[in-house]
C-alpha cells in the first residue's frame, strides 16, 4: 500500500511537469502539492485520457520530461532577443498568460512542443532506452544511390505517433470544436512536420585508408537547434486565421482572403498579440520590458527603440573578463591570460 502511494506520488510529480508544459493553454487552478495529493485520491483527473496514456507508457515519461525541457531551453533562444522571451513562471500555465490567447506566441509553444516530445521520444528509441521501440528497421537493404542502408536510422514515425496521442489528446478530447482546439492541433503538427521534413541521411565510408568504396547510411533527424530554427522562421510568417464551415466541418482560413493559403507546415493564429511593453500584475507571464538589456545601435526588436517601447534606456559600464593572448603549449595545452575590458551595457528604462 504505501509503496503503490509511493509510485503514485512520483507517477503525479512526473505527470505535474508534464502537465506544466503541455498545457500552457489552460488556466489552471491548483498548486503542485494540492494537485498530487488529489491524483492520489480519487478527484477527478485534469484530463483523464491524459493520464490513461500516461500509465501505459510509463517508460517513455522520462522522454517525454527531457523533451519538455528541450522545448523550453529552445523557446528561451529563439526568444531571448524580443520583448516576450519565454520566460517560464513558477505557477501555472508555466508560459504565463501569453499562451493562453490564440496568440502567434502559442502557436510557436505548441509547436515546439510537439517537436520535442516526438523529438525526445525518438532519441529514446534509437538509444535502446525503451522497450516498446527501437531504429527504424523500415529502412534498409540498397538505397537507389547505391549505398547501404546500415546502422541505426532514427524511427521518427514511432515518436510522431507518440507525440500525436499525447500532446493532441487534450484537444482531441474536446471534439475538434473550437477554434482554439483546431489551431492547437495544426500548429502541434506543424511542429512534427519542421522535423519530419527535415530528415536527412548521414554517412560513414568503408574501406582502405578512408576511400569510400563502401558507405553505408542511415536516416537521422536534424539538430533540435535546427528544428527550433525552422519553427521561428514559421513564427515570423505566421499566417492569421479565422474558423469557417465548409459543409459540416469547421476549418482554419485566412483572415485576409488575398493572402495564399497556409500549408501544412506553417503555423498559424487566430489574435494579434499585444505588444509586451508593460508589466501587467493582473496578467501572468506579462513581465514588460523594464530592465531587459538592449542594442543601441540595432534597428530590429532587439534594438533599444523597439525592446524599450520609446521609454528609453540606461547606460552602464561594467567590467568582463575575458581569455586573451593563448599560446599553445607543446605539449599539450594551452596558456591564456586574463584580460579586463569595459563593454557598456544598455538597459531599458
Ligand atoms: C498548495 O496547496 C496546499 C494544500 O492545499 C496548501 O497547504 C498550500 O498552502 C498551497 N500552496 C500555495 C503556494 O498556494
Ligand atoms: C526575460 O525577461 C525578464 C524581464 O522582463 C527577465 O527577468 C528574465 O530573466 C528573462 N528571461 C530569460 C530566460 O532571459
Ligand atoms: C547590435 O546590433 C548590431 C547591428 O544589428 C550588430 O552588428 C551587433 O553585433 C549587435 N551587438 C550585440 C552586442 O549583439
Amino acid at each position: 500500500m504505501t509503496f503503490a502511494l509511493q509510485e503514485n506520488l512520483q507517477w503525479n510529480l512526473i505527470l505535474m511537469i508534464l502537465l506544466l508544459v503541455m498545457r500552457p493553454l489552460h488556466q489552471v487552478k491548483f498548486n503542485l502539492s494540492s494537485a498530487c495529493s488529489s491524483f492520489v485520491g480519487d478527484a477527478a483527473p485534469v484530463c483523464p485520457l491524459q493520464v490513461q496514456i500516461c500509465k501505459r507508457s510509463v517508460e517513455v515519461m522520462d522522454a517525454v520530461r527531457r523533451g519538455a525541457q528541450l522545448a523550453i531551453d529552445e523557446c528561451q533562444f529563439q526568444f531571448r532577443n524580443r520583448r516576450w522571451n519565454c520566460s517560464t513562471l513558477e505557477s501555472m500555465p508555466v508560459f504565463g498568460k501569453v499562451v493562453t490567447q490564440g496568440t502567434r506566441e502559442a502557436a510557436f509553444v505548441y509547436a515546439i512542443s510537439a517537436a520535442s516530445v516526438a523529438f525526445a521520444v525518438t532519441r529514446a528509441c534509437s538509444s535502446g532506452e525503451l522497450e516498446k521501440c527501437g531504429c527504424d528497421h523500415n529502412v534498409h537493404g540498397v538505397s537507389p544511390e547505391g549505398f547501404q542502408w546500415s546502422g541505426c536510422s532514427d524511427n521518427i514515425a514511432y515518436g510522431v505517433a507518440f507525440s500525436q496521442s499525447f500532446v493532441d489528446v487534450r484537444e482531441r478530447s474536446k471534439g475538434q470544436s473550437s477554434s482554439r482546439a483546431l489551431m492547437n492541433l495544426h500548429n502541434n503538427e506543424a511542429g512534427r512536420k519542421a522535423i519530419l521534413s527535415h530528415m536527412r541521411v548521414e554517412c560513414k565510408c568503408h574501406g582502405v585508408s578512408g576511400s569510400c568504396e563502401v558507405k553505408t547510411c542511415w536516416k537521422a533527424m536534424p539538430p533540435f537547434r535546427k528544428v527550433g530554427n525552422i519553427i521561428k522562421e514559421k513564427f515570423d510568417g505566421a499566417t492569421e486565421v479565422e474558423q469557417r464551415k465548409v459543409g459540416t466541418t469547421k476549418v482554419l482560413v485566412p483572415r485576409n482572403s488575398q493572402f495564399k493559403p497556409h500549408t501544412d507546415e506553417d503555423l498559424v493564429y487566430l489574435e494579434p498579440s499585444p505588444d509586451f511593453c508593460d508589466y501587467d500584475p493582473r496578467t501572468p507571464g506579462m513581465l514588460g520590458t523594464v530592465g531587459r538589456q538592449c542594442n543601441r545601435t540595432s534597428k530590429a526588436i532587439d534594438g533599444c527603440e523597439l525592446m524599450c517601447c520609446g521609454r528609453g534606456f540606461q547606460t552602464q559600464e561594467v567590467e568582463v573578463v575575458d581569455r586573451c593572448s593563448c599560446k599553445f603549449h607543446w605539449c599539450c595545452y594551452v596558456k591564456c591570460k586574463q584580460c579586463r575590458k569595459m563593454v557598456e551595457i544598455h538597459t531599458c528604462r
